[in-house]
């Protein structure tokens, strides 16, 4: 397909998701608009700075925007005039003190758009939805956009992982299309050519699948790894080791060894928000009972919150106020700043609260973190916040906590005692280096 035949594409919110496709489809050679509301956010991704930590993606905005196949604006008639597909990826967040998700924002982005739309267009939705949300964005398209019944609507869940974020969007391992034409499957075909070409599975399917694929996989994933710590649950009780039973499971190709680390379990910007809002939309339509048991894998993996609190506790003989206790991490896990819903800052402010004085660090997410809680200390290194420690605790496992030797960290902590929140270190290195080494699921 030749530059002129390929489709000009809009990317609506330039978040985590948006900013990461934009940039990458521009990589790829087509003529991208990327545009969000927030005007501080456009203004930096224009002077080639990416707003959040994602491996790789600066210096592919940096090449892109020299390429000038990719702009940025906050304007909606911008964005209309230049896109043949438009790629909605708002924030679907949690509504606060409810399980819904807040559907707000893509509903904004389609009342901003749609009265621009003055030619015939795909707009293809991104943002992770409850099933059953395309037919009343295509209602308010059609109604609001002044070339009517030539929109059309089509659903194209993201998969990309943070810290993985360009990869998975360049290298795929499926593509989803929710059409109701032959138009639609047509225009998303064009859009993503080189991707399909490199033989990537597709699989183009009806409106409501291709919005459930999305739930259906991370309550999938966040299944598995609740799975795994709730058999670490039952190590503790029976003094077996987790770890041991992770990777004896692993070998079965059937269940495979992925996303069945043990630990702290899951947070982000998706898993938990996700399972929330697939099991409230399921009771809505009827169907509750049928994915119940998501609300367990939700209790599982806020038990491991409280239980990696009780570990420490009793490496304190019992108490946490008045101690001092170094929190390795604050990213909701490796190679990202992204702190939403994050287990770790989840721990530290906890113990905080419960008295004891906590001191964090993380490679990435410090700013973020220092932002939302100024209530807890932070320091500039590993070293720096274990010293004095009467614990240290291993939140995230970021690579260069797994690189620490336990020998120079023991000559700056006041206790050597480790609780290892993410099974990420050696524990017989680390005993053997003259640790009290504590880890959920492990004897
Ligand atoms: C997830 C999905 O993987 C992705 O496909 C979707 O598009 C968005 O949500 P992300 O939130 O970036 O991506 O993180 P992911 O790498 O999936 O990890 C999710 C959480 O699970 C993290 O907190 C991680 O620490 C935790 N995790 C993962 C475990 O506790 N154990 C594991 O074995 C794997």
């Amino acid at each position: 397909m030749s530059q002129a035949e390929l489709p000009r594409l809009t990317v609506i919110g330039t978040g985590y998701l948006g900013a990461t496709h934009a940039i990458c489809m521009a990589s790829l050679g087509y003529d991208v608009v990327g545009l969000d509301v927030d005007d501080r956010k456009i203004q930096k991704l224009r002077s080639g700075e990416v707003p959040f930590f994602e491996p790789g993606l600066p210096e592919l905005l940096a090449k892109t925007l020299e390429s000038g196949r990719l702009r940025f604006t906050t304007s909606y008639a911008e964005a209309a005039e230049h896109g043949d597909v438009h790629f909605i990826c708002v924030g679907t967040p949690q509504q606060p003190g409810l399980d819904a998700c807040d559907l707000s924002y893509v509903e904004a982005a389609v009342r901003g758009l749609a009265p621009h739309l003055t030619r015939r267009c795909l707009v293809a939705g991104k943002s992770t939805v409850p099933v059953g949300t395309a037919p009343h964005l295509l209602g308010l398209l059609r109604e609001l956009a002044p070339a009517g019944v030539e929109v059309e609507l089509a659903w194209n869940p993201e998969f990309l992982r943070e810290g993985f974020a360009v990869d998975d969007t360049l290298r795929p391992d499926r593509l989803v299309f929710g059409v109701t034409s032959e138009w639609a499957r047509e225009r998303l075909t064009a859009a993503f050519r080189p991707i399909l070409d490199l033989g990537t599975p597709t699989v183009v399917t009806d409106l409501a699948t291709a919005e459930l694929v999305k739930m259906a996989a991370n309550s999938f994933l966040a299944t598995k790894i609740s799975y795994i710590n709730a058999m670490a649950e039952v190590c503790e009780a029976t003094g077996a080791d987790v770890r041991d039973l992770a990777q004896a499971l692993a070998y079965d190709d059937r269940i495979g060894g992925r996303f069945l680390q043990p630990g702290l379990g899951f947070g982000g910007g998706c898993l938990p928000k996700d399972i929330r809002a697939f099991a409230h939309r399921a009771e809505e339509i009827g169907v509750g009972q049928a994915v119940s048991f998501l609300r367990e894998v939700d209790a599982i993996n806020r038990r491991r919150r409280s239980r990696t609190i009780d570990l420490v506790r009793e490496l304190l003989g019992g108490r946490l106020d008045g101690a001092r206790i170094a929190c390795l991490g604050a990213a909701f896990k490796p190679n990202s700043d992204d702190i939403r819903d994050a287990p770790a800052l989840d721990v530290a402010r906890t113990m905080h609260g419960l008295g004891a004085t906590v001191r964090v660090y993380d490679p990435a997410a410090l700013d973020n973190a220092r932002r939302m809680y100024p209530e807890l200390r932070y320091g500039t290194s590993a070293m720096d916040v274990a010293r004095d420690a009467d614990v240290v605790v291993l939140l995230t496992e970021w690579a260069e906590f797994r690189q620490i030797d336990p020998t120079v960290l023991a000559q700056v902590v006041r206790r050597t005692r480790i609780v290892d929140g993410r099974h990420a270190l050696d524990a017989d290195v680390w005993r053997s280096a003259g640790w009290e080494y504590r880890a959920l699921g492990r004897p």
